[in-house]
């Protein structure tokens, strides 16, 4: 079996499943890892304890490889929020971003600015369908601007962020700061783009909770303060008495406390299922099925909200029909997963999807009645 074929193979089960962006089931290696270093963690033989707690490190390298950065770059997290949350408050400046993003990014934005009595403002951008383009952050960009926030994949339109455009309209001073919670590890990117990028576990790479990670960058390092930095952000190693040691270099200044190893034994191990397949060859395939998803979806002329072209969109496809409700119910009952909310209905293909799925579809969409005849 090829390496692709096994990571095919390991989806056993997923008939019906298109609700990858809202959670990823945990893949058979990671849910055999995870019980392997539960039962080591309940010994009582420390050195056996250090063979689990590596994965600490095993996990975060493989983040770095993945991005293709710095291992000291990367730090562990126990949500994608948590990350943002160290980026958002340590800022200074107006942080442009879309008013419709995930509340991780804009809640966390608001938090940080009320905390910091204004040191830090969002400036909302409200495009018509909800795409940060180039086009829509330039026109608030001005000199008062530090950082840009955006997710690479929208979770409602599936819109995937041009980031490389971004990155150029930025310039090298701002900082691009990015959740890339609907993309990491299903979409090819040349991640270096970003200054930031906050991803977690528990969705595409089929890890669990707990498994989030970031990346800030050397320029992210320089100009976000550690100012939620615990136990582990500091440059000593164990507890200290008098004065506060200053933050530690890279990106574990953004760090509180050691993070749970259990989880990171998840991550690190789904993160080698995904490097052993290649993100290329997974995004290839997740990009296919999508396509396929469209194609039926027009067939049976429903709106879509996703764009058409592959290089703007990954693994989400969102249907806008005119009865939202109904088409979900209709999908449901044909025994599909999907994500129905805020007027849409989300359907989401993995690399993993399979033909019979991707049938169930198209029945579910014969059933909802929204059949569009050619004479
Ligand atoms: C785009 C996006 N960002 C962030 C999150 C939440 O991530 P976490 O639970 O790691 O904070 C989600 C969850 O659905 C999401 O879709």
């Amino acid at each position: 079996m090829s390496a692709l074929e096994e990571y095919i193979a390991s989806f056993a089960g997923e008939t019906g499943y298109l609700n990858w962006a809202a959670f990823g089931p945990l893949s058979p290696e990671v849910r055999t890892s995870m019980h392997e270093a539960v039962e080591v963690i309940g010994g009582y033989d420390p050195r056996e304890h250090l063979a689990v707690n590596t994965n600490t490190d095993r996990a975060a390298e493989l983040v770095a490889e993945l991005l293709g950065v710095g291992r000291s770059e990367v730090v562990l997290r126990p949500s994608s929020t948590d990350a943002l949350q160290h980026a958002f408050t340590g800022l200074d400046g107006a942080v442009i971003a879309g008013a419709g993003e995930f509340p991780s990014i804009s809640l966390t934005l608001q938090r940080a600015s009320a905390a910091s009595s204004g040191a830090v403002s969002p400036r909302w951008i409200d495009p018509v369908d909800g795409r940060v383009t180039t086009d829509a952050v330039a026109e608030a960009l001005d000199d008062d601007v530090t950082a840009v926030a955006v997710s690479h994949v929208d979770y409602r339109t599936g819109y995937r962020a041009d980031l490389p455009a971004l990155r150029d309209l930025l310039g090298p001073d701002r900082l691009l700061i990015v959740d890339a919670v609907q993309s990491f590890g299903v979409v090819d990117e040349d991640w270096t783009a970003a200054d930031v990028i906050a991803g977690h576990g528990y969705k595409w790479l089929r890890a669990g909770r707990g498994t989030g990670f970031a990346r800030f960058s050397p320029r992210a390092s320089e100009c976000i303060r550690p100012v939620l930095s615990g136990i582990t952000g500091i440059a000593s190693d164990g507890p200290f008495t008098g004065a506060v040691p200053p933050p530690a270099s890279g990106a574990r200044a953004y760090s509180t406390s050691v993070p749970d190893h259990l989880a990171a034994v998840r991550l690190a191990t789904a993160l080698d299922e995904v490097r052993r397949a290649g993100v290329a060859t997974i995004a290839e395939r997740v990009t296919r099925n999508v396509d396929e998803m469209l194609a039926a979806v027009e067939r049976h002329g429903i709106p879509v909200g996703t764009p058409q072209d592959p290089v703007r969109r990954a693994g989400i496809l969102s249907l806008t029909p005119a009865d939202p409700e109904g088409l979900g119910r209709a999908l449901s009952d044909a025994g599909l997963s999907v994500t129905s909310r805020g007027g849409a209905v989300r359907v989401a293909a993995h690399a993993g999807t399979g033909a019979e799925t991707l049938r169930m579809l198209e029945d579910g969409l014969t059933a909802s009645g929204n059949r569009t005849f050619t004479l």
